[in-house]
């Protein structure tokens, strides 16, 4: 499978899926890494591995009907089979998930339906919650809301602050979202009725 990766910053996710990829966890390719954000450290990142970047500006464009017609275009140029969500900032479209449904997904530092949107891990500890995680899932229209394909859990230690929580988070997203995206690639699993379906075979 033709994998294309979309980022806005660091680049952890896409880094755990470089990975991925050279140790054969994933059987797929990552055929381009496309960034919002010009100074996207993740783009270095995908250039060490010698992936081709492109930066798609969304300040360059006067509305997100303009900017996410031009995404999808240069996504499109590469043809792939699935669009992969790391750590990229920007509200898609309904126009723009439309196009990808089923084969686009994305990697979310809370436990959905917990904490759709931004500061998850203030949020968590600010609600005293003593388990915290991260969640991949096939994206939809909803915000944060589509269907889930694998979550995982941490503890809340007493002393967190939101760093050291995204810090124990980020240990598990770069575990489970190549782990999603391994199962992706191999068939096991895809969008059915609206639900994360695993296909049969163990
Ligand atoms: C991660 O916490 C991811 O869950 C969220 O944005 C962050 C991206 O980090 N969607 P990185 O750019 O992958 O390091």
């Amino acid at each position: 499978p033709r994998i294309v990766v979309l980022i806005s910053g660091k680049g952890s996710n896409l880094q755990s899926m470089i990975d991925a990829v050279q140790m054969r966890v994933v059987d797929g390719e990552i055929v381009a890494v496309i960034s919002n954000n010009p100074d996207a450290p993740g783009l270095q990142k995908a250039e060490k591995a010698g992936i081709p970047t492109h930066v798609v500006n969304h300040r360059e464009f006067p509305d997100r009907e303009s900017f996410d017609a031009s995404l999808a275009e240069v996504v499109e140029q590469y043809q792939p089979n699935l669009v992969l969500l790391c750590g990229f900032m920007r509200i898609l479209t309904p126009e723009f998930v439309a196009k990808f449904e089923g084969r686009m997904m994305n990697i979310h530092p809370s436990l959905l339906p917990k904490y759709p949107g931004l500061h998850t891990h203030q949020r968590a500890l600010d609600a005293g919650d003593t388990v915290a995680g991260a969640t991949v899932h096939f994206v939809t229209s909803e915000l944060d809301g589509g269907p889930a394909i694998i979550h995982a859990e941490v503890p809340v230690m007493e002393d967190d602050t939101a760093e050291t929580l995204a810090e124990r988070v980020f240990e598990q997203e770069h575990l489970i979202y190549p782990m999603a995206v391994r199962w992706y690639c191999q068939g096991r699993i895809g969008l059915s009725n609206g639900r994360a379906f695993m296909f049969g075979r163990p």
